[in-house]
């Protein structure tokens, strides 16, 4: 948040400028813009909500051909705190790459770090479904096997690390309902923990996080028809809502309304568990919000508002004083994570977002570096979500992992 000074003026960061930056403690693969570029452009600006911010003319200064080398760089930095972020000499490193063209990341990215892995997951969306696991050392990629005990829990969505259990939102099929799952790391072992409300169905739990506050622990939950849509194929039982399991007490209750957020997404707790942040998602119907296939049943939902939200959460666990505190440029943000400073990082079309507990957009991992010469095909959506491991971020980009080196850890083992 300090240094303002050493930026150029707004719109002069043609290629030179950028080079002379990277000089200084900054690296070659960071392009910094001015903060204000996000609000002021010249008069002559025109995006467009098909493509990326960086893609909007008049962002950059000389040829095409040097905005667009500048446009594909993997880190866009408003806010030197970004920058700080990343190793000297960071990039995006690509540590796996599917050898059969089959995607093994997609959704969850939640670090196991006492196993030292990151557990990946299809989302329920489409007709593949699977669990993966990273292995942060080998690189390696194994499929998660939980039919030593027969369950198998389908469509895997988001999840959580807690008190040495993954847990798993998994959004079933017409003959597998929805649930939580618990699964042991080491045996494999999987149960159930919540399926039902009054005996009825959920629509599929999207994503989860766990909140802890002294001696009590919740599991909150997103509740959102997505998957109904897609893989169920029928209309809602309950209200779409965001659920919170206590385990100690014996309960699941309802803690947000739809009217409060339509259909809840990603879900989040900072560090302390005293803030619980959730995203909403937009109708598909939104240019460029990545989803071209458009049903008469998939018109039923979206909220048409692509938010981020933050709640206080009470001693005894619930949210209250809903604030707005983000609305992504393009898509759904999806991924939420947050790291132990309480920024909130998204997985938004443009790329993976990071913004101050304020709300200040710090930066983005951009990912037009990912899709790299294709970037007039800004609405095939190259990544979703990534996980935060300790000093490293990993980015699922489908059928690619890549991993980016920070200057420090960011999110420190829990226990
Ligand atoms: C916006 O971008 C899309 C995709 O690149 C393109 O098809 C469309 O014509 C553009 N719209 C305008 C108004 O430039
Ligand atoms: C990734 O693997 C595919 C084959 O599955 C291959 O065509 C492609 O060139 C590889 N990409 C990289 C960057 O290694
Ligand atoms: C899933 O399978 C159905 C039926 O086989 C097919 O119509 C649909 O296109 C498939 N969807 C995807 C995303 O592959
Ligand atoms: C639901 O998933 C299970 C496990 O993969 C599978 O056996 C079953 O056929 C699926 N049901 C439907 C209706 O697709």
């Amino acid at each position: 948040m300090h240094c303002l000074a050493r930026r150029l003026q707004p719109f002069a960061f043609s290629f030179l400028a950028a080079s002379a930056l990277a000089a200084g403690l900054e690296n070659q693969n960071i392009l910094f813009l001015e903060p204000s570029s996000l609000y002021k452009l010249p008069v002559d600006f025109n995006g467009n909500s098909s493509q990326s911010f960086l893609q909007t003319d008049g962002l950059f200064k000389g040829t095409a051909r040097q905005a667009r080398f500048q446009m594909v760089k993997p880190f866009i930095a408003y806010d030197d705190e970004f920058a700080n972020l990343f190793a000297a000499d960071a990039t995006l490193e690509l540590i796996y790459n599917s050898s059969d063209g089959n995607p093994v990341s997609d959704e969850m990215g939640i670090w196991v770090w006492d196993h030292n892995q990151v557990w990946m997951s299809s989302a329920g969306v489409g007709n593949v479904s699977y669990t993966y696991i990273l292995d942060l050392n080998k690189h390696t990629v194994k499929p998660l096997d939980v039919s030593s005990n027969g369950i198998s829990i389908v469509n895997p969505n988001g999840g959580g690390y807690f008190n040495g259990k993954v847990y798993i939102a998994g959004t079933g099929n017409m003959s597998i309902p929805p649930a939580i799952y618990e699964v042991d790391p080491v045996t494999h072992e999987a149960q159930v923990v919540v399926d039902s409300y009054f005996g009825l169905r959920f629509n599929g739990p999207n994503d989860l996080t766990w909140a802890k506050r002294q001696d009590k622990s919740w599991l909150f939950f997103t509740d959102d028809p997505l998957s109904y849509y897609f893989n169920n194929g029928k209309y809602p039982t309950i209200p779409d809502a965001v659920w919170r399991w206590d385990p100690a007490e014996k309960t699941v209750l309802p803690v947000i309304d739809r009217t409060d957020i339509l259909v809840p997404n990603g879900i989040r707790v900072n560090k302390d568990s005293t803030k619980l942040y959730i995203t909403d998602t937009p109708s598909q119907l939104i240019p460029g919000s990545g989803f071209q296939e458009v049903s008469s049943m998939e018109l039923y939902y979206g909220s048409d508002s692509s938010s981020i939200y933050v709640f206080d959460l009470s001693e005894d666990g619930f949210p209250h004083n809903k604030r707005l505190l983000g609305i992504a440029q393009r898509g759904i943000p999806d991924g939420l994570h947050l790291d132990d400073a309480g920024r909130i990082w998204t997985g938004e079309q443009d790329g993976i977002v990071v913004r101050s507990p304020t709300g200040k957009v710090l930066g983005m991992i951009n990912a037009l570096a990912i899709q790299g010469e294709q970037v007039v095909d800004s609405n095939k959506m190259p990544l979703q979500n990534f996980a935060l491991a300790g000093y490293k971020i990993i980015i699922f980009a489908f059928t690619k992992i890549y991993q980016v080196q920070l200057s420090h850890t960011i999110v420190k083992n829990m226990t």
